[in-house]
Formats: C-alpha cells, sequence, structure tokens
C-alpha cells in the first residue's frame, strides 16, 4: 500500500530515450524503474515487437508502475529487484544479452517526500532511508551503533561533510544518553554542532552521507558497472544518470577504462598489453539538464548523463 501518491518527474527523459533506444524492436532493461517515467519514454520509441524488463528495489515504486503499465503488461515486464543482481535476473529469464541498459540512481521523489521512509531532512520520520524496504540494516542502525571512526568515514566520504568529527562526536555522545529514533533527533544535533553556519546543507550532506552507507550505494555501482557489458549485444548501449560527484566520478573513469585500447609505453615494437576497447563514448562530455528543466524540477540540478555503445566487434561475452 503506497504512503503518498507517487511522484517523481523524470530526469532528461528526452535525450536518454534518444541515446538509448538505438534500435526499435529491440530489449531494454530500465535497472531503476521509480514512477516509470523513463520507461514510458524508451516504450514510446518502441515498436510493438519491442520490450521494456523494468526493475526497482522499492517496492512501492514496483507497486505504483505495475499500476501504471497495467495496460502495457506484454510490452514491460516489472521486477522488485536489484540492479547489481542482473546478471542473475536476466539469466533466470533466459535472456542472455540485450540492447539497452539504463540506471537513473538515486531517489525519487516519492522516497524524499514521504517522511516515514526517513530520507528527508525536512520532515519528522524515522532513521530508516533503505530504498529497499526488504533489507534489515537501517540509518537507525548506523547512527545508533557505528563507531566515531566509521560515522566520520561515512559523513567524510560520502558527504564530502568537513564537521564530519564534530558531527561524529555529537552523534555519540547524545546516543549515550538515549537513542537517536527519527530524523528530528538527527537534526537536533546537526544544528547543534553547526551553530551559526548554515544549517541546511550540512543536513543535505548528513543525510545523503547516510542514504549511501546504508543502501552501499558505491560498492552496488561498482559491482554493476563491473558485470555489465558482456549483457550487451554489439551495439548494446548503457546509460546511466548520476547525481552524485562520487558516483560520476566512478563512472567516468569506468567509461574512459572501456574506451580505452592498447596501453603499452609509446615506442615499443609491438602491443604487449592485449589491452582491448569494448566500448565508444557516446558522451564525450556528460549531458546536463538545461535551464527550463531545472527552473520546473529543480532535483534535476545536479544530474549528469554518460552512454557507451559496446563496439560491434568485442569479444566480450556472457560466460
Ligand atoms: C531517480 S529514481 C528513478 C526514477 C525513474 N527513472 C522514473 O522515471 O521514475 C531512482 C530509483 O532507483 C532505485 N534504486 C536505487 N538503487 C537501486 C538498485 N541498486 N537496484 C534497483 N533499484 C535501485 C530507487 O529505489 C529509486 O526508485
Amino acid at each position: 500500500m503506497l504512503k503518498n501518491t507517487f511522484q517523481h518527474i523524470p530526469v532528461l527523459v528526452g535525450p536518454a530515450a534518444e541515446m538509448l533506444v538505438w534500435n526499435p524492436s529491440g530489449l531494454y532493461v530500465d535497472g531503476t524503474l521509480g514512477g516509470g517515467g523513463h520507461s514510458a519514454a524508451f516504450l514510446s520509441r518502441l515498436d510493438p515487437s519491442g520490450q521494456v524488463i523494468g526493475f526497482d528495489k522499492d517496492v512501492d515504486a514496483v507497486a505504483a508502475s505495475k499500476e501504471r503499465f497495467k495496460d502495457q503488461s506484454g510490452h514491460i515486464s516489472i521486477m522488485h529487484h536489484d540492479f547489481m543482481n542482473i546478471e542473475e535476473l536476466l539469466a533466470g529469464l533466459n535472456i542472455g544479452m540485450v540492447d539497452g541498459v539504463f540506471l537513473d540512481l538515486g531517489l525519487s521523489s516519492y522516497q524524499i517526500d514521504t517522511p516515514e521512509r526517513g530520507f528527508s531532512f525536512m520532515a519528522d520520520g524515522p532513521l530508516d532511508m533503505r530504498m529497499n524496504q526488504t533489507e534489515t540494516r537501517s540509518a537507525s542502525d548506523i547512527i545508533n551503533r557505528a563507531t566515531e571512526e566509521e560515522l566520520k568515514h561515512i559523513l567524510y566520504d560520502y558527504g564530502e561533510e568537513r564537521l564530519a568529527r564534530p558531527l561524529a562526536k555529537a552523534i555519540i555522545k547524545s546516543r549515550q544518553k538515549a537513542t537517536l529514533q527519527t530524523t528530528t533527533n538527527l537534526v537536533k544535533i546537526i544544528k547543534e554542532v553547526v551553530r551559526h553556519r548554515p544549517v541546511i546543507k550540512t543536513c543535505a550532506r548528513v543525510f545523503q552521507a547516510l542514504r549511501i552507507a546504508v543502501n552501499n550505494e558505491l560498492e552496488r555501482l561498482k559491482s554493476t558497472l563491473g558485470s555489465i557489458l558482456p549483457l550487451l549485444k554489439p551495439e548494446g548501449r548503457l546509460g546511466i544518470i548520476a547525481y552524485h560527484s562520487l558516483e560520476d566520478r566512478m563512472i567516468k573513469h569506468t567509461f574512459r577504462e572501456w574506451a580505452t585500447n592498447c596501453t603499452c609505453p609509446p615506442g615499443l615494437p609491438q602491443c604487449v598489453c592485449q589491452k582491448e576497447a569494448y566500448v565508444t563514448i557516446l558522451t564525450k562530455r556528460p549531458i546536463r539538464p538545461i535551464e527550463p528543466e531545472i527552473l520546473g524540477n529543480p532535483r534535476a540540478r545536479s544530474a549528469k548523463l554518460r552512454m557507451v555503445e559496446k563496439l560491434p566487434g568485442s569479444t566480450l561475452k556472457v560466460a
């Protein structure tokens, strides 16, 4: 049962669909289905034999998308899944390779705007922050059990928060008196540490850092990038929208590495590294939303879309 109306404005939907759907009768995976905004655009570019497989780890997103696409069930299959397991998922469906995979990372507006999910510092809610409600570790477990060093690492590495150390100390001190249970409890601590400085940016960084830690977002993205290329057909495309610099950096470097041929030092008579380029990069610079999109949807402002195409001769195949 949804806690709220499922609302989310898809970001960079036009460029994403135009670039991803190169074969109108192909099979495409949307690994972050959310409310289905991008999938709807992919479907609109497909002919009747084209198909989308959409999944999301959030139970509410899956329910909302099943409802949205109930009249198109012959063209889109919707499942509750983590994109990290895409290889097993496709193998279980007897699918070898697909024409395109798309990931729109981060949170949906529904998740942010539903206080019970605990993602927002603007509303009172439990310290939850699980994207997948069937997993057990929540933000409360981290806040109330992590060591000072672990908390500092999370806030500094994932939130790039300068006050990571004093914030970690303040959290430990506060939880010695009483367990921290709500977003309001956490915001109160942040306000006490920040004092006269603007508090909103610090709250945003702390909540973002915790969310990344709760959901293991960077590790899951890294593992997915490590397994995804063999799943693409020759000329198949992978498009990813990132909203966080750490994610975008990982995607940029991975794409560059995939696109690089021989890395032998210049002057060697012949190649000894055997390095093969697997893809061509379609977005030399990331595609970013233009002003009218940001005005209509401020949450789009940090989005960066990058896309690669698998080279027709690439030897990478599913094992
Ligand atoms: C920005 S929203 C996607 C919105 C979607 N493109 C749309 O148009 O409605 C990101 C979605 O990705 C999901 N998500 C994040 N990490 C995931 C993962 N590892 N596996 C599956 N879904 C994930 C979140 O639950 C969220 O619903």
